[in-house]
């Protein structure tokens, strides 16, 4: 077939009976509401048969497959071995829970495809609503500026950017950091996540100029060795620039003393930085919100509504105080990319002045949608629910002699461990066991050198049931691994699974 000769057979992706498609469509929306409903009586997570494995090691298909087969291989091999995060028994690491009105949204803004780099049409207006949603929420000015990115990670980044930009001139962004003739240190304390070192590293700063400051006995960033270190960078000619206040720590949910750090930023002329990635949403439970007092004094936060704010992946958001700055450190001109005053190039300036995406997605929708259906109100109600169901945890940690609290909750993180000798083992044991029998999914940290049981409890659908779950499941599991090291077997064995 000749270019003519294709072009005219009118081909596109369409289907040729929409009749058949609608009722393929509704199958597999039904199909995704029957799952979320049901969840609870799946495993949380379950090992990937190496046989489902394989199905993923095809050569690329050049031949057109039905829909339906499509959808079949997606119910039979995708949808039981996911990470799990939809299911209350859910508590490792930090993964938010979503819910079926974000769901419904991303299949929206999946029909609309619309792409929000730039240009004069409302799901940039949607975008901007959010912006001054999330300017309301954290009391930040009129002036202040913000962009969806995929996470807290790329959040922190674009902070550690512009934080750059306003310390070095826009100059910096041609003539590159060795022609500023100035070294730059950065501060966050020794409990902060690591995609901050990484934002350094990627930023061109370095990571070893970022300063990891001691924590005090809450694993607060201690203010007096954050001043001594600030003191210590100027005698030695560096240009401090930049202070990074966690708001939940990732390893037991700590929160600076931002208020402090505000002060502190101020009287030393530094970027305040607030990496909030779950602990900023606290803003919006009353009775959590002075936990993260001083966020509103940040010139710049980064935080995820994919997570407390229980939005599906991704949602990430870097709100900055000033747009001016903001713009500053990214926007570019390009004769493509050219404004106007009117049609659809007008509408400037665009998302994509603000951050190094150009092609973005609709992430705003279902944020939109979550804010909007639930109220934040009820988000928060269900952020303070989280810290009330880890408190649980905590005092039946508290209350069982078989197990050792190591981490209170302060927010909604609890870690413990079970007590034993050889326990690094036979914690990580446990915790493995507990992946594999389905039952429940924390995770594991080191505090102080020793391995404990994580729960984050992020999900708005966990309940003290399930953490009575994890616990049974958790002593039986111990119980199993140490009978067996002490008559001489390996902890890491797999030990036998209780039904749940
Ligand atoms: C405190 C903190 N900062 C940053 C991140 C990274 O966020 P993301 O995974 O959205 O990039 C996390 C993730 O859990 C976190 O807890």
């Amino acid at each position: 077939m000749d270019g003519s000769e294709r072009a005219a057979t009118g081909e596109t992706l369409d289907p040729a009976d929409w009749s058949e498609l609608r009722a393929q469509a509704h199958g597999m929306l039904d199909g995704m509401l029957d799952y979320v409903e049901q969840i609870r009586a799946r495993p949380v997570w379950q090992p990937i048969p190496a046989a489902v494995r394989a199905r993923f090691r095809s050569d690329l298909p050049t031949q057109a497959t039905e829909l339906a087969t499509v959808y079949r291989e997606f119910t039979e091999n995708i949808l039981p071995y996911t990470t799990g995060n939809v299911h209350p028994g859910f508590m490792g690491w930090v993964h938010g829970g979503g819910s079926v009105v974000g769901m419904l949204a991303e299949m929206l803004a999946g029909g609309l495809n619309a792409n929000l780099g730039g240009r004069d049409h409302v799901p940039i207006e949607v975008e901007r609503q959010i912006v001054a949603w999330a300017r309301q929420m954290f009391g930040f000015p009129a002036g202040a500026s913000g962009l969806f990115v995929t996470g807290t990670s790329m959040a922190n980044f674009i902070a550690v950017i512009v934080a750059r930009t306003a310390a070095l001139g826009i100059t910096v962004r041609a003539s590159g950091l060795a022609a500023s003739g100035k070294r730059l240190t950065a501060y966050a304390s020794a409990a902060a996540h690591g995609c901050i070192r990484q934002a350094m590293d990627l930023s061109g700063l370095g990571s070893d100029m970022l300063r990891m400051i001691a924590t005090d006995g809450r694993h607060r960033m201690d203010l007096d060795a954050l001043r001594d270190a600030i003191a210590t960078d100027r005698r030695a000619g560096l240009t401090p620039f930049i202070v990074i206040g966690t708001a939940g720590t990732v390893g037991i949910g700590a929160v600076d003393d931002l208020a402090g750090l505000a002060t502190l930023c101020r009287r030393e002329q530094l970027w305040f930085h607030v990496d909030g990635a779950y602990g900023a949403l606290a803003v919006l439970a009353p009775d959590l919100a002075p936990s993260v007092h001083g966020i509103q004094e940040a010139d710049s936060i980064a935080f995820d509504f994919h997570k407390w704010g229980q939005v599906p992946y991704d949602a990430g958001f870097v709100l900055i105080r000033d747009s001016n700055l903001h713009r500053a450190a990214f926007a570019s001109q390009t004769a493509y990319l050219r404004r106007e005053t009117r049609g659809l190039a007008a509408g400037s300036p665009w998302p994509c002045d603000y951050g190094p995406d150009l092609s973005r997605g609709f992430r705003a929708l279902k944020t939109w949608f979550t804010i909007k259906v639930y109220g934040a109100q009820r988000l928060g109600a269900v952020i303070s629910r989280t810290c009330a169901v880890a408190r649980y945890l905590e005092g039946r940690v508290r209350a069982e002699p078989r197990l050792e609290l190591l981490a209170p909750a302060q927010l909604n993180i609890v870690c413990f461990r079970y007590r034993c000798p050889d326990a690094n083992a036979i914690n990580a044991a446990i915790v493995a066991d507990l992946h594999e029998s389905g039952i429940a999914a924390p995770s594991t940290t080191m505090i102080n050198g020793q391995v404990v049981i994580r729960a984050a409890i992020v999900n708005h659908r966990t309940q003290p049931c399930d953490i009575d779950a994890m616990l049974e499941a958790t002593l039986r599991f111990g119980d199993a691994a140490s009978t067996k090291t002490r008559e001489g077997g390996s902890a890491t064995t797999k030990t036998e699974a209780p039904s749940r």
